[in-house]
């Protein structure tokens, strides 16, 4: 598949088989992930691999926007010790990074054959105490992983023509 291809057939999945996840598919997402960009290469991080049925199911109750059960769950967080390091835009430099993070992830799971879905409803205190989250760490986003029981349609995307806007803005942009 090209990127293109990757890129546009991604999808959020909402409801998984039962089929397992390999390790090494389970390895290669998470090195996707820290090969993403990070503002000043600070990468500020922290993974969270879940992989617990039963953390998964106890994740799920205190999570409204989980859907389905998936087989993996991966929680991006960053360390607030890290993100200081860039001064007062150091949380929304993080949130960029773990954001660049999460997609190639998902990226790299579609590439795999493997279903994904960002996550942001979830009860952050509850998630904190669920899995032994330190003060200096900040959960930003969940991405559930497993092998889709179907692979979505693709949701509407506005055209290029109507996002892109030609050296200034409001001048659209022709092929
Ligand atoms: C920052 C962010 C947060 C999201 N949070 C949720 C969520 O809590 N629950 C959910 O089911 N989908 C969530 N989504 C997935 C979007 O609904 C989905 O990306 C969008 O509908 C487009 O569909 P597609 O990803 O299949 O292209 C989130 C996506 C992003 C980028």
């Amino acid at each position: 598949m090209d990127v293109l291809e990757i890129i546009k057939g991604r999808r959020s999945v909402r409801s998984f088989s039962d089929k397992a996840i390999p390790k090494e598919s389970l390895y290669a997402i998470l090195e996707a992930g820290i090969w993403a960009p990070s503002g000043s290469n600070i990468q500020p991080w922290e993974f969270i691999l879940v992989d617990d049925p039963g953390l998964i199911k106890k994740v799920k109750l205190v999570s409204p926007g989980l859907y389905g059960l998936p087989k993996a769950l991966i929680v991006l967080c960053f360390n607030k010790k890290r993100s200081e390091k860039a001064g007062r835009i150091g949380p929304s430099l993080a949130v960029m990074d773990i954001s660049m993070a999460a997609q190639n992830m998902m990226l790299m799971a579609y590439s795999l054959g493997i279903g994904s879905c960002p996550i942001a409803s979830f009860n952050k205190i509850a998630l904190k105490e669920l899995l032994s989250i330190p003060e200096e760490v900040e959960p930003v986003l969940m991405v559930s992983l497993g092998y889709p029981s179907r692979w979505p349609e693709p949701p509407h995307r506005r055209p290029i023509e109507e996002v892109v806007h030609l050296n200034v803005y409001g001048q659209n942009l022709r092929r």
